[in-house]
């Protein structure tokens, strides 16, 4: 509390002027309303089934969202966002990676269950004008919805929100709800600068974590998606924006959650009133078109997660418009049994991480376990093939995503305020959110030595230090 005082205090003026100009800059209007447009699929270039081959390449590329302006953004393969890899399970892949940007960069495979090799860790940066190729097989046991995007030491926060991420969905060759016309909503974020061109971070981001004056989907501001007639539809959706959390709802519809990261649950869980996806996370989620009714709006609702310093009270922000108009039938009951789910068994090893925050002089650092990342710093070990509890606490007065890389875990408990909830969904996730002042339990297996790394995935918060690694022996 009085450390929210005193940055009040401290950034009141500068951001002030800083939200002036960014309200300023609103009217240039990015146009909306337009159809959805399906993410770009990655072509496979290989010509034998169980072999997914292609080359990604990084790098600016003008694009126009403003009459007679062309915004600099970096892409993979010259689109925002990057192509959608869709790979199934047991597939070998071969991706070449070409970074045609000034900077060294990485592609990490977010939730994938890869070798820490091929993960696109900080410690393996491809310099600018280099190449490299990341080859791994998909586990028979993954099939769930992921996504791409950088990961170099420092720069990860700013080579996301200029344009690199992407989808990657891994397919099972036995889907339950294969029948379903299935969606896909790839939740980005953008901020300009009064020009139009993409604007730096500036210290209410490095402190918040950036949020821009427009949210995306599948690049497209505010599109209108026009429902199946079929009356039901999968939909996937992924939070890809570096601090933006999504609370969604779509008034008039309840929504059936029937996946997480990392893949189906065991049973739907219907009748929800809205979905919280913090930055990183994804979820499967069914929709009914209900009662007869022409449109809705997809909706991110006011979330308070507890922003610091002078800034502007949020407002729920619109993603998309769903148009019911062609809806002709009435979808009859899912199937109650999607997915066989194992709780996990009893934990050899407590890790612990605590998320803080403290401040240098005027800067504000974000910490685990009182310490800035350290490449050279190994903060825990653990070993392959067996049962970890990780307890992950938030000491600090801000909600923060908790990421961890390789593997995804099971939620066993939260508490807060000294009451314990155990988790009773079993899913499969590798991000999960805490609460100021929460803590939070759960269990994973990493398959491969190596290093991963942990950290929240407010992206700014990351490269201001908020990460640690764990070596797996
Ligand atoms: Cu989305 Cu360290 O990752
Ligand atoms: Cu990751
Ligand atoms: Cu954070």
């Amino acid at each position: 509390m009085q450390r929210r005082t005193f940055l009040g205090g401290l950034l009141a003026a500068s951001l002030a002027g800083v939200w002036r100009q960014a309200l300023a800059a609103q009217p240039v209007g990015l146009p909306a309303g337009q159809a959805l447009a399906p993410l770009a699929p990655l072509a496979n270039r290989a010509g034998t089934p169980g072999h997914f081959a292609a080359t990604l390449i990084a790098e600016p590329v003008g694009l126009s969202l403003l009459p007679g302006h062309r915004t600099e953004f970096w892409a993979y393969n010259g689109s925002v966002p990057g192509p959608l890899i869709e790979l199934y399970e047991g597939d070998t892949v071969e991706i070449e990676f070409v970074n045609r940007l000034a900077q060294p960069s990485t592609i990490h495979w977010h939730g994938l269950p890869v070798p820490p090799s091929a993960d696109g860790n900080p410690h393996d940066p491809v310099a600018p004008g280099a190449r490299r190729s990341y080859r791994f097989t998909v586990p028979d046991d993954a099939a769930g919805t992921y996504w791409y995007h950088p990961h170099p030491h420092g720069h990860t926060a700013e080579q996301a929100f200029r344009g690199l991420a992407g989808p990657l969905i891994v397919r099972a060759r036995h889907d339950p709800l294969a029948g379903i016309a299935e969606r896909h909503l790839l939740v980005s974020d953008l901020k300009l600068d009064a020009h139009g061109d993409i604007a730096d971070n500036d210290a209410n981001d490095w402190m918040n974590g950036r949020e821009g004056q427009y949210a995306l989907v599948n690049g497209q501001l505010r599109p209108t998606l026009a429902f199946a007639a079929a009356g039901r539809e999968r939909w996937r959706v992924w939070n890809a924006c570096s601090a933006r959390y999504l609370r969604l709802q779509l008034p008039g519809s309840t929504l059936t959650l029937v996946g997480t990261d990392g893949g189906l649950i065991e049973t739907p869980q219907a009748g929800l009133g809205e979905y919280l996806l913090a930055p990183g996370e994804r979820a499967e989620l069914v929709i009914d078109a209900g009662p007869r009714r022409d449109r809705a709006a997809l909706v991110a609702a006011v979330y308070d997660r507890g922003k610091m310093g002078d800034v502007p009270p949020d407002r729920p922000v619109v993603l998309a418009d769903v148009d019911f108009a062609g809806v002709g039938g009435q979808a009859g009951a899912l199937p109650q049994r999607l997915a066989t789910l194992t709780a996990p068994g009893a934990a050899s090893a407590t890790h612990r991480v605590e998320f803080g925050e403290a401040m240098n002089g005027d800067d504000m650092l974000f910490l685990i376990n009182g310490r800035r990342y350290d490449m050279a710093r190994i903060d825990f070990t653990g070993q392959a093939g067996r049962v970890e509890q990780w307890e992950v606490v938030n000491g600090s007065d801000m909600d923060h995503p908790f990421h961890l890389h390789g593997t995804q875990f099971q939620v066993l408990e939260r508490e807060r305020d000294g009451v314990k909830t155990p988790e009773r969904l079993l899913a499969r996730r590798d991000t999960v959110n805490l609460r100021p002042g929460e803590t939070v339990r759960l269990a994973a297996v990493q398959r491969w030595p190596g290093i991963r790394m942990f950290h929240c995935h407010i992206l700014e918060h990351e490269d201001a230090g908020m990460m640690g690694q764990i070596r797996i022996d």
